[in-house]
C-alpha cells in the first residue's frame, strides 16, 4: 500500500529583512499571505495531515490561516530546519510520507511535488534540486563519481571546490515519518551555523542503508524564496504574469499584461477584453464577451454577459446581469444586483440596492437601501435620502417609473408602478400607481423687476 502524505510547513523565520512587524509569511502575494499558497498546493495534494511551524509572531499567523491547517506548532527557538521539522514529530502519522514545504516558497507547483513524492517509498528519501545560475547562500548537492547524492553542503561549510557546484538543495524533501522519526535525533549542531541542518538526513539516510533519491526542478521561480520585499514584488510580478499567460491562453485579451492584476480568484470567460490598469480583487467571475475599461476596479463581484464597464468603474460585492453598461466612473457598493440591460452611469453611486431589468441611472445619482423595479428611469441628480442620522430607510420604486431630475426621494418611501416625479421634486409620501408627484414650490415670474445697482460714490 502507497504510504499516505503528511506535509510540513516551516514558517516560524522572523524575516528580518522584510523590516516589518508583520511576520514574513504573512506578507501577500497576489492578494493571499504568501503562506496561504503554500497551505493551498499542500491541500492540492490531498494531505491527510498538515503541521505548520511558527515562531515569530506565532498567534498572527495561527489567527490569519487558523482553518487552513491541522495544527500549528510553535518553534520557541529557531536552531535550524531539522529543529523545526522534530517540533512536529509527535504529531505526524507513522505510516506517512512527509513532505517539507516552506512558508516563504510560495510558487511551488503540484506536479513538481508530485515528481519528487513518486520517487521516494519507505525505505528511501527524496530531495529535489534545481540547477542555479548563482547558487551563492544556498546548500550544494555533493554526488559522488556514479552520480549519487553522498550529501548536501550548505554555503558557510563549503569549500571553494564545493561553491562551484550549481546543483542545489532547493530545501523540499519526502521522507517516510517512521525514518524520520528514527533519523532526526542522530542530527547534530556542529556546523559554522550551530544549526540543526535538515540536510544532513542525506547523509545519515545512507549510512541506515536506504536510498536518497534527488528529483530535477527545471523552473527556478518555483523554488525562490522570498527574504524580502524587492524579492516579494519580483515573484508577484511572475505569478501575474503566469496567471495572464493562462488567460490569454484560454482566450481572454488583455491591453497589457503588465498592466493588470489579479489579487485573489478569478475565473474570466473566453472573449473577454481588459484594458489597461485593471485589478480584480477576492472572488470574481467574468462571463464571455464582457468589456472591461480602462482603471477598473472590480472586488467580490460577477459580471454578466456581455456587460461593459466604462472606464474607472469601482465594483465591490455585487452581482452584476447581462448587457448593462456601469461608468465611466460609476461606484457600485456592497449588496447591489443590477438586472440585465440595466444602466448607471457616470458619478452614479449605488449602495445595497437592486436595479430592475433595463432601469436607467445615467448621471450623479446617489442610490442606496433602494429596490427599482424594470424599465425605470432615474434623472440626473436624484438622491435617495435613507438616513435620518440613526436608522437607514428602504426606497422602493416600481416597474415603469419616471424619476425627473434633481428628486430627493426620503425614506421610507414607495412610488408605485408608472409613478412619474417631476424635475426638482422633495418626495416624501407614497405615490400611487400611475401618479404624478410635484413636491417643489411653484415659479413666480416678475415683470418690470429692476436689478439693484451699486451705489453712486
Ligand atoms: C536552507 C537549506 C539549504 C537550501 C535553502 C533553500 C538547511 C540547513 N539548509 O537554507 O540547503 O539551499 O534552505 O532555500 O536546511 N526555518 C524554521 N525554523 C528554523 C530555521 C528555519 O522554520 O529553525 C524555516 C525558515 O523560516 C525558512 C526555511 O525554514 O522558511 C529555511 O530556513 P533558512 O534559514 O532560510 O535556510 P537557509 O539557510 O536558506
Ligand atoms: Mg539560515
Amino acid at each position: 500500500m502507497p504510504l499516505k502524505l503528511n506535509v510540513v510547513v516551516l514558517a516560524a523565520g522572523k524575516g528580518t529583512r522584510m523590516a516589518s512587524s508583520l511576520p514574513k509569511v504573512l506578507h501577500r502575494l497576489a492578494g493571499k499571505p504568501m503562506l496561504s499558497h503554500v497551505l493551498n498546493t499542500a491541500h492540492s495534494l490531498s494531505c491527510a495531515n498538515l503541521q505548520v511551524v511558527t515562531g515569530f509572531g506565532s498567534e498572527l499567523v495561527e489567527q490569519m490561516l487558523g482553518g487552513q491547517a491541522s495544527r500549528f506548532v510553535l518553534q520557541k527557538e529557531q536552531l535550524g530546519t531539522a529543529h523545526a521539522v522534530a517540533q512536529t514529530l509527535p504529531y505526524l502519522d507513522d505510516d506517512a510520507l512527509v513532505l517539507i514545504l516552506y512558508g516563504d516558497v510560495p510558487l511551488i507547483r503540484k506536479s513538481t511535488l508530485e515528481a519528487l513524492l513518486g520517487k521516494v517509498d519507505e525505505n528511501s528519501m527524496g530531495v529535489l534540486t534545481c540547477n542555479v545560475s548563482d547558487p551563492k547562500g544556498l546548500g550544494r548537492i555533493i554526488r559522488n563519481q556514479e552520480g549519487q547524492i553522498t550529501s548536501i553542503v550548505e554555503e558557510k561549510d563549503a569549500t571553494a571546490e564545493q561553491k562551484a557546484i550549481s546543483e542545489i538543495n532547493t530545501g523540499f524533501m519526502a521522507i517516510p515519518v517512521k525514518r524520520l522519526k528514527a533519523w532526526l535525533p542522530k542530527v547534530e549542531a556542529n556546523n559554522a551555523q550551530k544549526e540543526y541542518y535538515l540536510t544532513d538526513l542525506v547523509e545519515i539516510a545512507l549510512a541506515d542503508g536506504c536510498h536518497v533519491v534527488t528529483s530535477n526542478c527545471d523552473n527556478q521561480q518555483e523554488i525562490t524564496g522570498i527574504n524580502n520585499r524587492v524579492q516579494l514584488a519580483q515573484l508577484e510580478r511572475t505569478y501575474q504574469q503566469n496567471m495572464h499567460t493562462e488567460l490569454m491562453n484560454n482566450g481572454v485579451s488583455l491591453a497589457d499584461p503588465a498592466r493588470f492584476d489579479i489579487r485573489g480568484n478569478a475565473t474570466i470567460a473566453a472573449d473577454v477584453e481588459i484594458d489597461i490598469n485593471v485589478i480584480l480583487e477576492g472572488e470574481v467571475n467574468i462571463a464571455g464577451h464582457v468589456k472591461i475599461g480602462a482603471g477598473c476596479i472590480l472586488k467580490n463581484c460577477s459580471i454578466g454577459e456581455g456587460t461593459q464597464l466604462h472606464p474607472y468603474t469601482v465594483i465591490e460585492d455585487a452581482v452584476i446581469g447581462k448587457n448593462c453598461q456601469l461608468g465611466p466612473f460609476a461606484r457600485v457598493r456592497p449588496g447591489t444586483e443590477l438586472k440585465d440591460s440595466a444602466k448607471l452611469g457616470n458619478f452614479v453611486e449605488i449602495k445595497k440596492s437592486i436595479v430592475g431589468e433595463g432601469s436607467k441611472i445615467n448621471h450623479l445619482s446617489y442610490v442606496g437601501d433602494a429596490e427599482l423595479g424594470n424599465n425605470v428611469n432615474v434623472g440626473a441628480g436624484t438622491i435617495t435620502c435613507n438616513y435620518d442620522g440613526v436608522n437607514k430607510f428602504k426606497t422602493i420604486i416600481g416597474n415603469e417609473v419616471f424619476v425627473g431630475s434633481n428628486a430627493v426621494l426620503v425614506a421610507p418611501l414607495e412610488i408605485k408602478d408608472g409613478g412619474f416625479i417631476a424635475a426638482g421634486s422633495t418626495i416624501t409620501k407614497t405615490v400611487a400607481k400611475g401618479q404624478l408627484a410635484f413636491g417643489r414650490s411653484r415659479q413666480s415670474n416678475i415683470d418690470g423687476w429692476k436689478r439693484p445697482e451699486a451705489k453712486k460714490k
